[in-house]
């Protein structure tokens, strides 16, 4: 393929993830499977390396590309973002529409009603339809530039589906969605970490990371719900703004009601009061604006907000109940977490009896004791936690809580590490933490193994049949002949199920085994890189960081990991059973002259190009990889050769010149 052939082919591609994702993200009305989806995105991805002066900043291959900043630098807003004047009951929303209709001089006017979404407010700014800059509210004159981070949500498009000449900035609202605010707060309970109180926190803390990598895995979202600035024309009507943004290819909330008066304008708030809990993301309330461009600019805006607009906020829901017991669990990392059991009531939809206190220091400072009278609510209409107690309702009879001294579960001594507020049972044999070990182990993004869930595993660790993830492999029927429900052909399906799990690819392994840390995602990339249990385990921190995506903290983690006795046993057991402990697919170790060996690429090699060099190495046998490490076999060094080179330098890395990187390959 030449030049020219690409630029077409890069555009097509292009054009088309564009248009997929539209459909995905914004008309959530996908067209084609995910992988077909991926395998667009490799294409464009490969073409691109290959022709590294095609690859532009809008390209969809660039949403994840940037590295850690600095800081943020700030940003001046064009316009002011302004805030919206909050009110609380139908009445308040009957005096905005008299000062309205007071200010205008006319008996029609049309309003909308929109969700307001529990995020934060983002500019994003487009010059002749690409993504230049995003930046947060910050004080409302200047915020702070994240691009890069911005970049990252999917739903917002580095190039608009049509060309608006000249600058156009739109306003939004980035959010969590309430699902991935629940996981990430699980995760980050159990690695001891504080939890964001409400998805509001959660996008924020996530959109203000200044490595956008971390970003990328939080799972934001953005609803467009305005203009900011533009030099070109725009309609002249809110609604008909927003369906144009759509049209663009913005996300906009679906839920946006053209209302003629405000008692519809009401009525409509009134539904969402009620069925706010089932939507997918947090709302704190309803934003009604005045529909007509002419009409809001007649009416203009205080310091403060816009005259034309108000925010209708719904009152967080609470109720008041008793703490019965605060009781103590163990999580798979060891961590203790205080939870209080309190009498049933009803809360955001749902009956709630148990509510995490995360910590000693969250119980000390809210002041929490059984017996308490205390005020409840879900954070992001989800998790359901203690607000404050009510110690003017104590009667005497309360007792504050105390941290037990050993693991409730095993006994062990229980180790605080200094600047951590997490209390951990450092047992790794803990049965609370081999319980979700192992259910962790066989759970469906790691072995996968159909049949292994919570009873089954509690009847294991009872009868002392396992003791570690590898024991599953060491299962024999007369082990759970004598099981409760485990009828001849049950036992043997488990068998089966454990047996076919020995198949499972590297990554899923490195995820099933549970280390702190080492999310699916990280445990791919480990697998990719090091292509062997035998490699990960002797990769070193510094190998480790080496590869893009793989920060300290996850390197520290694996190494430590691999580091206890206990745990490298674990993993020889599982290879003497047969589990697989080395990387299937593409980058298998397969046979020919060059296998086993592994390649760099760096510069520009004369006689190649960075995909030829791939497939030349590949073709004998070995092993293209994107990183520097000790376990790299050759670096090729082609013309300005990059920082890889200086590492390989460092590391003592054997570095092949173009004519000896042939000369290999002609003798191979
Ligand atoms: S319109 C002049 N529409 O709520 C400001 N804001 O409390 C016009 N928000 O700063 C804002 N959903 O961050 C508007 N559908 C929506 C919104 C929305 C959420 C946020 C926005 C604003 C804040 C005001």
């Amino acid at each position: 393929m030449n030049l020219e052939e690409a630029r077409e082919r890069i555009a097509r591609l292009r054009e088309e993830i564009e248009r997929h994702n539209y459909l995905y993200y914004v008309l959530d009305a996908p067209e084609i499977s995910d992988e077909a989806f991926d395998r667009l995105v490799q294409e464009l991805a490969r073409l691109e390396e290959r022709f590294p002066e095609l690859v532009t900043p809008d390209s969809p291959t660039q949403r994840v590309g940037g590295r850690p900043r600095e800081g943020f630098v700030t940003v001046r807003h064009r316009v002011p973002m302004l805030s919206l004047a909050n009110v609380f009951s139908a009445g308040e929303v009957a005096d905005f529409g008299r000062r309205v209709h007071a200010a205008l001089a006319e008996a029609d006017v049309d309003y909308v009603v929109e969700l307001k979404i529990d995020g934060l407010a983002v500019s994003l700014l487009y010059r002749n339809g690409v993504f230049v800059q995003g930046a947060t509210r910050g004080d409302g004159e200047t915020g702070e530039d994240v691009t890069a981070n911005l970049r990252t949500i999917r739903s917002i498009p580095l190039r608009l589906r049509e060309t608006v000449p000249g600058l156009l900035e739109v306003r939004g609202e980035v959010f969590m969605p309430k699902e991935a605010f629940v996981r990430l707060n699980e995760r980050r309970e159990e690695a001891g970490e504080p939890v964001f109180a409400n998805p509001r926190n959660a996008a924020a803390g996530s959109l203000r990371q200044l490595d956008p990598r971390v970003t990328a895995e939080r799972k934001l979202d953005i609803f467009i719900w305005g203009i900011g600035h533009h030099d070109g024309p725009i309609p002249d009507k809110h609604s008909l703004i927003l369906a144009w943004l759509k049209d663009l290819g913005h996300r906009v909330n679906e839920h946006v009601r053209p209302c003629a008066d405000l008692d519809e304008a009401l009525a409509y708030c009134a539904t969402w009061e009620r069925r706010r809990f089932e939507l997918p993301y947090a709302i704190d309330g309803l934003v009604l604006k005045v529909d007509a461009l002419e009409q809001q600019e007649r009416l203009g805006a205080t310091l403060k907000s816009p005259r034309w607009a108000v925010a209708y906020k719904f009152p967080a829901e609470q109720a008041e109940t008793t703490v019965q017991k605060i009781i103590v669990r163990v999580g798979r990392t060891g961590v203790l977490t205080p939870t209080a059991v309190f009498d049933p009531v009803r809360l955001a939809g749902t009956t709630v009896t148990r509510a995490s206190l995360h910590n000693e220091e969250i119980i000390r400072e809210r002041d929490i004791r059984i017996g308490d009278r205390v005020v409840v609510q879900k954070a992001g209409e989800v998790i359901p936690e203690v607000v404050r107690s009510l110690p003017e309702k104590r009667t005497g009879n309360e007792t504050p809580f105390v941290m037990p001294e050993a693991c409730p579960v095993c006994g062990t001594e229980v180790e605080r590490t200094p600047g951590e507020v997490a209390v951990r049972c450092p047992n790794v044999a803990c049965p609370a933490r081999l319980r979700e070990n192992l259910l962790h182990f066989a759970s469906r993004g790691a072995m996968d193994i159909n049949g292994v869930g919570p009873a089954l595993v509690d009847q294991f660790l009872k009868r002392e049949l396992v003791r570690d993830p590898a024991g599953l492999y060491a299962l024999q029927e007369a082990d759970l002949a004598g099981l409760e429900r485990m009828g001849a052909k049950s036992a043997a399906n488990v068998l089966s199920a454990i047996r076919e799990s020995k198949e499972r690819p590297l990554a899923r392994l490195i995820f099933g085994l549970g280390i702190r840390h080492v999310g699916e995602r990280a445990a791919r990339i480990l697998a990719e890189e090091f292509g062997s249990m035998q490699r990960l385990m002797e990769a070193d921190e510094g190998t480790l960081t080496a590869i893009p995506e793989i920060g300290p903290k996850i390197a520290a983690s694996v190494v430590q990991f691999f580091r206890r006795p206990a745990n490298r046993r674990v993993i020889a057991r599982l290879a003497e059973a047969g589990v697989r402990m080395e990387q299937t697919g593409p980058a298998e170790v397969r046979d020919g002259p060059l296998a086993g060996q592994t390649f760099v690429l760096t510069g520009g090699l004369q006689k190649y190009s960075r995909q030829e060099a791939t497939e030349l190495i590949e073709a004998l046998g070995g092993r293209v990889s994107s990183s520097v490490s000790k376990n790299t076999d050759y670096v090729v060094a082609g013309e300005n050769p990059g920082s890889k080179y200086e590492k390989a330098v460092k590391l003592g890395v054997r570095i092949l010149r173009e004519e000896e990187f042939e000369r290999l390959i002609a003798h191979a």
